[in-house]
C-alpha cells in the first residue's frame, strides 16, 4: 500500500509540472485546394441519405461548432445518445469521438455519412450519385483518382484542418499580453492549475488529448460506458476522451449526456467527482470566468478570387 502511495507521489511530482497550456499556432499547413473541396462537402446536404441534413446542420460552425442540443437529432428526427462535440480544434486531439474510436479525423468523418441516427446515407450509394454531379469534375482536379470514399473523407478532413480558433483572450495572455485577463480570471486560471484541473485538461486542445473517467474520485450517474464499448476491457469502463475546453463557454450543453447547460454546475461536479473535493462558490465562479476566456477567433477559408 506505501509503496503504491509513494508511487503515485512520484508520479505526481514527475506529471503535474509537465501538464502545460500551449497556446494555438495563427496557422496550421494544409492543402488549400482539398480543403475548399471539403469545406463544399461539410456543408452539402446531399451528404445525407434525405437531402436534409450536412455536417454543418450539427457542428454549426459560427456558434461554437455544435449543435447546442443535449442530443444530436438526425435524418427524420432520429434523436442521438450521446452529445455532439465541437469540430473547433478538432484536428488537435488525439482521438475522435467520445470513447476515441476514430483515430483520425479521416477515419470519423466515414462515420456521421452512415450512422443511420445521423446522415443514414450508404457510400455504396452516395459515390456514385455524387459521380452523377459537378463533384466529378471538382474531384477529378484535386484527386488523381477521382471522387471516392477514401477522397470524400480525406477532403473533408483537411477542411476541419483549418478550423483552429487562435488569439483566445487567454492564448494572448500566455504570448505575454499580461494585463488582458482580469484578476478574477487570472485566479481561475491559477485555481485551475492549482487545484488539479490541469492534470487532465491541459496541452493545446486544454483536453483531447487522454482518456479519464468520469468520476475517478466519486461515483456519478451515468448511463454510457464510454471507452468500454470499443475495448471491452472492464477497466476502460466510463472512460472518456477528456474533452477540450477551448470555446466551452460556446458549446453548451456540457458532458456526454448534457446533463447542465451552465458551466457553475459543470465546474462544481468536475471538483466533486474528479478531484474529490467540493470547491467554494467564488472558487467556482473564477475558474468559469477564466474558462471563459478560452473563446477564439475562427476564419473560415474562402476560395480564392479568379484573376
Ligand atoms: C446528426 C448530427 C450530426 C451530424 C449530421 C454530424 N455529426 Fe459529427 N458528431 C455528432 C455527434 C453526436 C458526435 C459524437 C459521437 C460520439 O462521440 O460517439 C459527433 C462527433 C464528431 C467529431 C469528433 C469530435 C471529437 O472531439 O471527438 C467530428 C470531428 C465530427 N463529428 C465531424 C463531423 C463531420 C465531418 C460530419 C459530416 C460528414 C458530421 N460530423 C456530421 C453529431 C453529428
Ligand atoms: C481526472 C481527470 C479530470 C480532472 C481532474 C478534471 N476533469 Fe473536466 N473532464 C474530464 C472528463 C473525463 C470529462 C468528460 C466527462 C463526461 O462528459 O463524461 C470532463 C469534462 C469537463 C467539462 C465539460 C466539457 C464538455 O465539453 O462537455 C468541463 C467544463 C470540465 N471538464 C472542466 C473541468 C474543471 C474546471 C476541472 C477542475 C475543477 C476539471 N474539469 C477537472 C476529466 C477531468
Amino acid at each position: 500500500m506505501l509503496r503504491i502511495v509513494f508511487t503515485c507521489l512520484i508520479f505526481i511530482v514527475i506529471t503535474v509540472p509537465a501538464a502545460t497550456i500551449t497556446p494555438i499556432p495563427q496557422n496550421i499547413e494544409y492543402n488549400l485546394n482539398k480543403a475548399l473541396l471539403g469545406k463544399k462537402l461539410f456543408n452539402d446536404t446531399r451528404l445525407s441519405s434525405n437531402n436534409t441534413l450536412s455536417c454543418a446542420s450539427c457542428h454549426d460552425l459560427q456558434n461554437g461548432g455544435d449543435d447546442n442540443l443535449i442530443f444530436a437529432v438526425g435524418v427524420d428526427g432520429a434523436i442521438g445518445n450521446i452529445n455532439t462535440p465541437t469540430v473547433l480544434n478538432s484536428t488537435f486531439n488525439f482521438r475522435q469521438f467520445w470513447d476515441g474510436r476514430a483515430k483520425n479525423l479521416q477515419e470519423q468523418a466515414y462515420g456521421p455519412i452512415e450512422n443511420p441516427i445521423e446522415m443514414a446515407h450508404d457510400f455504396s450509394k452516395l459515390i456514385p450519385q455524387l459521380k452523377e454531379t459537378e463533384y466529378k469534375n471538382e474531384f477529378s482536379k484535386v484527386y488523381k483518382d477521382g471522387i471516392t470514399k477514401k477522397n470524400v473523407a480525406n477532403a473533408i478532413a483537411e477542411f476541419e484542418k483549418t478550423l483552429i480558433t487562435p488569439n483566445s483572450r487567454f492564448d494572448r495572455y500566455l504570448r505575454g499580453e499580461k494585463e488582458i485577463l482580469s484578476n478574477f480570471e487570472k485566479e481561475g486560471y491559477r485555481l485551475f492549475k492549482d487545484k488539479g484541473c490541469i492534470t487532465c485538461h491541459h496541452g493545446v486542445n486544454i483536453g483531447g488529448n487522454l482518456y479519464n473517467k468520469f468520476g475517478t474520485l466519486m461515483e456519478i450517474e451515468n448511463d454510457n460506458l464510454g471507452r468500454f464499448n470499443v475495448t471491452k476491457n472492464k477497466d476502460d469502463k466510463y472512460y472518456f476522451k477528456v474533452p477540450s475546453l477551448r470555446n466551452i463557454a460556446l458549446t453548451s450543453p456540457y458532458f456526454h449526456d448534457g446533463r447542465y447547460y451552465d458551466l457553475e454546475s459543470t465546474v462544481t461536479t468536475m471538483a466533486l467527482v474528479q478531484l474529490g473535493r467540493p470547491m467554494k462558490q467564488d472558487e467556482i465562479l473564477s475558474i468559469v470566468a477564466f474558462l471563459k476566456t478560452l473563446t477564439g477567433e475562427l476564419k473560415i477559408i474562402e476560395n480564392r478570387k479568379h484573376d
